[in-house]
């Protein structure tokens, strides 16, 4: 099969990672993965901030624990009260992808940014896993004091992430996807 086919069909999401740190060309790769994505009007309205030190990790864990706690939602309350939860589970890395609040279409702009960078790392060897908590991390102006930790622009809002690094499990194949998705008319 078409390689590039068999990637896109081979991804899994992994949740278990080993402690080895992705290398930097590896890193350079997927990044630039992200960067090659399309995007609405041609904008790039993404923005992308990678974590790679344990201290900042674990804080924004911290973070996110609180703002869960304080959010009302049964869900969020009881992740937060697991003390095995991690935002990014024990990844190394980190990638926060933002959007630029004034773009056309911030949210689709940075999704496929973030699907170009997990197809990436699965064709260089590496594990991912898209976590979508950043919204409820920093929606309605809050956590500004990390999103200015963090050097994300003024303007931009946290919209995806995602957990990566060496896969320390073996996914499964992807199961058999749902029926009557498609419509072809001709
Ligand atoms: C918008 C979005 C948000 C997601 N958020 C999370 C998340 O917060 N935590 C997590 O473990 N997986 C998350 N995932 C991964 C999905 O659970 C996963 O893609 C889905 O179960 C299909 O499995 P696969 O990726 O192995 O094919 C997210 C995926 C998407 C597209």
């Amino acid at each position: 099969m078409n390689e590039v086919l068999n990637t896109i069909k081979e991804r899994r999401s992994v949740r278990v990672f080993k402690d080895e740190q992705i290398k930097d060309e590896e890193l350079q790769e997927v990044l630039e993965a992200g960067l090659y994505a399309p995007s609405a009007i041609n904008q790039q309205s993404w923005h992308f901030t990678v974590i790679q030190n344990g201290k900042v990790l674990e804080n924004f864990t911290q973070t996110a624990k609180e703002t869960f706690l304080k959010s009302g939602v049964d869900q969020l309350k009881a992740m937060a009260n697991n003390e095995k939860y991690k935002v990014f589970y024990n990844a190394p890395t980190a990638i926060i992808i933002s959007g630029d609040t004034k773009a056309a279409n911030p949210e689709a702009d940075c999704s496929a940014a973030t699907e170009n960078i997990l197809l990436a790392a699965k064709a260089l060897g590496l594990g991912t896993c898209w976590i979508g908590s950043m919204p409820y991390i920093f929606g309605n102006g809050n956590n500004e004091a990390l999103k200015n930790e963090l050097g994300i622009p003024e303007g931009y809002t946290p919209i995806n992430s995602i957990a990566i690094g060496y896969a320390a499990s073996e996914t499964t194949k992807a199961p058999a996807r749902k029926e009557n998705k498609v419509n072809i008319i001709k």
